[in-house]
Order: structure tokens, then C-alpha cells, then sequence
């Protein structure tokens, strides 16, 4: 039988088990599983191609596991309750039963439409509960799902769409953000204008705002869905085969396609769910993340779906109708886990205290925070004033590469500290590397944080570019998959994730890769070049800084007009989360006599940081630092 952990003495105990032993205890984990045939070797692998495979040779359906498994207990449970981004407008709920019936039926339409197993399929839609049934009919059909966080532009999407050479879109008229309205289908189509791979766009009707439909690509999700079949049948899946790709940014180049299959995965995060938020059946959980990000993936739909839980989804933000709207959704359904970003709750708590006083939240029970450093102070206001002094906080570290959760407190079990994630979960093996890739081993050290063993739930390659995921993960530290994140192991053990030590800037719990926002700007007519870096924002935890080099800048230059059209300009080539929040035109940036751009130096001209800027030998022309550091204080 699976694992649930109950105390920190049972913890340790299975902790020792999975390190000692591995494959028994994932093989335990997979146990309660619905195979279609059973595996022959639980794991098999390399870090140096690398190559991973979990439950090798077993074969089954996903869908069947969350589906067919659980039905009979679970028929009548609410799997998703949806909670529209209007408070009032009517509710949605769908028991496992009635999810079931619609996944089967999109199932074959996804069918109908062409699509076969191990084809590529594109999703950009709002937080509806049709997001979460295309997702489930993809993995039932063995399509691999390929969703694009709606907010991104139709340049960025047109890259994903190409790069993972889907074959389909399914998307939405528009959709609803707060006191918005937002036109969807006409970015779909001036981004498949440059996607020869697509044959066919799926159109959900959410706002009933007037859209174009090309006749013979584009159908009505309800036209389709109202003739299909229930009848379906899962197609029977290898473990290693492909469930899905998610793209996310690195420090370099184009975003990757991060590509996760489909038995280890679905072991890892049910796994995670359950022992992490000790999750009870009837409980009531509320992720707020978008489905578009891997927190949304994993926790709102696969972890707690193939768990038996009641995932709750909402459509809206949280800022509106007020900065209580997550209070009130939490005491309107109860809810019994609530799992955000250090980034809202800093928004909320700089809102002040009237929204969540008051709020009694009585059944909340846990409470989680995934996607980025939290400070002490975000982390005390959501204890005392959300939590009320009496629910646990799991700080949950991982990645979109990880595939779920990887150091975090179980909670109510591990002991917790403001701002640390605490202790690597069971089957994972995190080690502390010098810059020179020594071990650094005991307590109180601080380095880079590396993982020597593999979990089921990690990513197996960058789809179309292997090398690439070598390159990425493998190759600084050989025989180490390198996170990109340093992190301190304090006197006790416990694990401080201190941010990333490459070139990607966590703005807002989102991953930016400073690469992209600056190939955006370069498209800039009047940009030369730029060095992009992130600076500590009060809100968003990092702030996206740019430092610009112009030409034909003159006296009579508006810079205000160019900084502007150069936010518009990233806002339309990657989205709103990619708009720098400060723009400095600058002469020159720092370079060493190579040619290579001195980042720490802007780093810290980005926090006002003016002292010691270190070894400054190489650089080609010291008085550039000079210009810059003058310019930066006229800036707001
Ligand atoms: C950061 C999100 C500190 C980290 C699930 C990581 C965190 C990156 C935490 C991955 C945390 C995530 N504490 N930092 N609890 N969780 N991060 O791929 O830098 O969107 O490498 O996955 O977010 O971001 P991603």
C-alpha cells in the first residue's frame, strides 16, 4: 500500500527506507495503481546522457487511474468545484462521475478531429472547468497536452505551438480577469498564422463576444461535444510514454518544452499531494495557481485528482471584487488546504488587514506557498492572520523540471521555520556543491543545490533537444542534476532556498529568463543592445530591470518615449509578466575586455547597491559603471 506518513518519526523511518532502498519504495508507491500490465524493473538510470525510466515496461492510462480506479467510491464526490471570476455568477461542480462523462466524450472528439496517440496538442484557456477536461482527454487519448499560460502573446505562444509542432489549439472566445473582459480568439489566430502544424482550433464559448471561425479549422467545443459519444475506451500508454510538455524559461535561448510521462509522474504526485498537504478524503483544496504553470498541473489537477480529493479552481484574481475575494472563497466552500504564491500574499498583505479580519476561515487547515523565496514578514502575516495561529504553512520547493514537490515540511509533521522549505521528501537526495563541485557536507554550509538520485517525477528531456537537457541540468556538476538554485543548510538541516544563481529572474513566483526579455527589447528599432537583470521588489519579490543602449540619442530624444515603446514592445513579444518594471537608457553597458557583460555590476546599480563591486580589473572601460550608476539615481 502507498505511504502515508502520520509523524516526523514515521517520516525519518520511510525517509531511511527510500534512500536505502529506492526501488521497494517506489514500487510500494506504485502498488495501488491501476496497471494495465505491471512493470519489469521499477527504475533504470543514468545522470550522464541521461536517461531515466521509471515502472519500465509496465503499460496503462492515467485517466484510468483517476477514472475507472476510483469510480465506485468515488461517483458522486465532487472532483472539481469552479468558482467563477464573477461572484455571482452560479457556481459549477462535477462530481467524479460527471467529469468522467465529459472526458470521454471530449476524448472522442479529440479523436474525431484526428488527433492520435503521442500527438501535440496546444491549450491556451482560462481557468474553466473545460481547461481541466481537455487536459484529461489528451492523456486519455495519449496526446501529449501542451498548455500555454494565457497571458502570454501571440508571439510567444507561436513559438511554443512550433517548437512542440502541434497538431491542434483548443482555446476560448475570451475570457473574464477581474472587472476585464479579454478577447482570446483573435490572438490564436494571428499566432497560428506562422503554425503550419495546425489543422484544427477548438473554440469554447465563455464570454459570447463576437469571433471569426475559419470554416474547415475552426468548431465550436459545444457543437462538437453535443453529438459525441460517452462510450470511450482508454488507449493503453507505455510508463515512459510522453504526458505532457511544458515550456519554461532557462537562461539561455528560447523557452524549453520540458517533457514529463506518464507512470512516474502520476506516481510522484499523487505521492507529494497526499503526504505534503495530509490530504483526507472530503477535504476541500484550493491551489490558486493557474493551470498554465507546473503548480497547476500538478496540484490542482493530476496530485489531487488521481488522489481521490476535491480540487478547487478558480477563474478570477485575487484583488477583485476586493483583496478578500480568496477569504471569501475560502469560507464559501470551506476550504480545508489553501496552497498560492508568496507573491499574493504579499499583495494582499500590502491591501491591509480589514480583508481577511473578520474572516474566520475556521476550516482551513493547512496552509502552502510554492514558486519563490518567502520572507519572514509574508510568511508571519499569512500564519497570524490568514492561518489564525493554527495551521501549518508547507513551504513547497521544486520545479517545472521536477515535476512536483521535492523539499518541503509534511504538514503538521515537520516542525517548520519562517522561510525554509525544511527537509527533501522521501526519495530525495538533495547534496550542497561547492562552485568547484566539491560536496559540501554537514550542517551550516551554503552552495549550489544539486540532487544525486533520481525521483519519479523528473523531467526526462527537452522535447526535440536532448543535448539541450544534458547541457541544462547535467553538465555543471557531472553526475548531479543542478537545479539552478542556491540554498543554505542551516545548523539543523533544515534547507533555505536562497534564488536562482543563474540568469533567471523569479518575478512574481513566474521564471523569466533575462535572455528572452532582452531579445525582446533588441527588437527594439532604436535599441543597440541591453543586459536585462532582476532587482528585490517589494510585491513581486524580483522586479525586471533593463539596461539599454540606444542609437542616435541626442538632446532633443525623447527617452520617456522610447522606454515606453520598449515596454509596449516586450509586453506584445512575451506578455505583461515580461514588461520591465525600470528601463535605463544607458551609453554603454560594462564589459569585460572579451566582450562578456559584467551582470553583477548591474545587479547591484539595480538594488542601489553602489559599494564594493568587487574585482573590477577586466572591465574594458571603468567609466561606463560611472555613467550608469549616475543615470540610475535619476531614476524612479
Ligand atoms: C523558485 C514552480 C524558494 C526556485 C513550482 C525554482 C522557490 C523556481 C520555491 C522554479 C520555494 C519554487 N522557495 N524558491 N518554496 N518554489 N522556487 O519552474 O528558484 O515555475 O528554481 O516551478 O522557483 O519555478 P517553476
Amino acid at each position: 500500500m502507498a505511504v502515508k506518513i502520520k509523524t516526523l518519526s514515521g517520516y525519518f523511518h520511510e525517509y531511511q527506507k527510500s534512500v536505502v532502498n529506492p526501488e521497494q519504495f517506489w514500487g510500494q508507491q506504485a502498488e495501488d495503481f491501476f496497471w494495465r500490465k505491471k512493470y519489469t524493473c521499477v527504475l533504470k538510470w543514468n545522470f550522464k546522457e541521461p536517461r531515466i525510466e521509471w515502472f519500465k515496461d509496465g503499460q496503462l492510462n492515467l485517466t484510468e487511474n483517476i477514472f475507472e480506479r476510483q469510480v465506485f467510491t468515488l461517483q458522486d464526490q465532487p472532483a472539481i468545484i469552479w468558482e467563477p471570476n464573477d461572484p455571482n455568477e452560479a457556481t459549477v461542480q462535477l462530481t467524479y462521475g460527471q467529469l468522467f462523462e465529459k472526458v470521454k466524450q471530449f476524448s472522442n472528439v479529440l479523436i474525431s478531429k484526428g488527433i492520435h496517440k503521442g500527438d501535440r496538442v496546444a491549450i491556451y484557456m482560462p481557468m474553466i472547468p473545460d481547461l481541466a477536461v481537455a487536459m484529461l482527454a489528451c492523456a486519455r487519448i495519449g496526446a501529449v497536452h501542451s498548455i500555454v499560460f494565457a497571458g502570454f502573446s501571440s508571439t510567444a505562444l507561436a513559438d511554443r505551438i512550433i517548437d512542440a509542432e502541434a497538431k491542434m489549439v483548443i482555446t476560448s472566445d475570451g475570457s473574464y480577469r477581474g472587472s476585464k473582459q479579454i478577447s482570446i480568439k483573435p490572438l490564436i489566430d494571428e499566432a497560428v498564422e506562422k503554425c503550419p502544424s495546425v489543422e484544427t482550433i477548438i473554440v469554447k464559448k465563455r464570454t459570447g463576444i463576437p469571433v471569426t471561425m475559419q470554416a474547415g479549422r475552426d468548431f465550436w467545443w459545444d457543437e462538437l461535444t453535443a453529438g459525441a459519444s460517452f462510450d470511450n475506451v482508454a488507449t493503453v500508454m507505455n510508463a515512459e510514454d510522453p504526458l505532457f510538455v511544458l515550456y519554461t524559461s532557462g537562461s539561455t535561448g528560447k523557452p524549453k518544452g520540458l517533457v514529463h510521462t506518464t507512470a512516474g509522474y502520476m506516481v510522484y504526485t499523487s505521492f507529494t499531494f497526499r503526504n505534503v498537504f495530509q490530504y483526507s478524503q472530503g477535504d476541500i483544496y484550493f491551489c490558486s495557481a493557474d493551470i498554465g504553470w507546473i503548480t497547476g498541473h500538478s496540484y490542482i489537477i493530476y496530485g489531487p485528482l488521481l488522489s481521490g480529493a476535491t480540487t478547487l479552481m478558480f477563474e478570477g484574481i485575487p484583488t477583485w471584487p476586493n483583496a478578500g475575494r480568496f477569504w471569501d472563497i475560502v469560507e464559501k466552500y470551506n476550504v480545508n488546504q489553501f496552497y498560492t504564491a508568496p507573491t499574493a500574499i504579499r499583495s494582499l498583505m500590502a491591501e491591509g488587514n480589514q480583508f481577511v479580519e473578520g474572516k474566520e476561515m475556521k476550516s482551513l487547515k493547512v496552509l502552502g506557498t510554492v514558486g519563490e523565496p518567502i520572507n519572514e514578514e509574508a510568511w508571519h502575516w499569512y500564519h497570524d492572520h490568514v492561518g489564525k495561529n493554527r495551521c501549518p504553512i508547507v513551504d513547497t520547493w521544486w520545479q517545472t523540471e521536477t515535476g512536483g514537490v521535492l523539499i518541503s515540511p509534511l504538514a503538521g509533521i515537520t516542525p517548520t521555520k519562517p522561510s525554509y522549505a525544511t527537509l527533501p521528501l522521501p526519495g530525495i537526495q538533495p547534496v550542497i556543491l561547492d562552485n568547484e563541485g566539491n560536496e559540501l557536507k554537514g550542517n551550516s554550509v551554503e552552495g549550489n543545490l544539486c540532487i544525486e538520485f533520481p525521483w519519479p517525477g523528473i523531467a526526462r528531456t527537452i522535447y526535440g533537444d536532448h543535448e539541450r537537457f544534458q547541457q541544462t541540468y547535467f553538465s555543471s556538476f557531472p553526475g548531479y542534476y543542478f537545479t539552478g538554485d542556491g540554498v543554505k543548510r542551516d545548523e539543523d538541516g533544515y534547507y533555505r532556498i536562497l534564488g536562482r544563481v543563474d540568469d533567471v529572474i523569479n518575478v512574481s513566483g513566474h521564471r523569466m529568463g533575462t535572455a528572452e526579455v532582452e531579445n525582446a527589447i533588441n527588437e527594439h528599432p532604436r535599441v543597440v543592445e541591453s543586459a536585462v537583470v532582476g532587482f528585490p521588489h517589494n510585491i513581486k519579490g524580483q522586479g525586471i530591470y533593463a539596461f539599454v543602449v540606444c542609437n542616435d540619442m541626442d538632446e532633443s530624444t525623447s527617452e520617456e518615449g522610447i522606454i515606453h515603446s520598449i515596454k509596449i514592445g516586450v509586453n506584445n513579444i512575451i506578455g505583461p509578466i515580461a514588461r520591465p518594471d525600470k528601463v535605463l537608457i544607458v551609453s554603454g553597458l560594462p564589459k569585460t575586455r572579451s566582450g562578456k557583460i559584467m551582470r553583477r555590476i548591474l545587479r547591484k546599480i539595480a538594488a542601489s547597491d553602489y559599494t564594493n563591486f568587487g574585482d573590477t580589473s577586466t572591465l574594458l572601460d571603468p567609466m561606463v559603471v560611472d555613467q550608469i550608476i549616475e543615470k540610475s539615481k535619476t531614476l524612479k
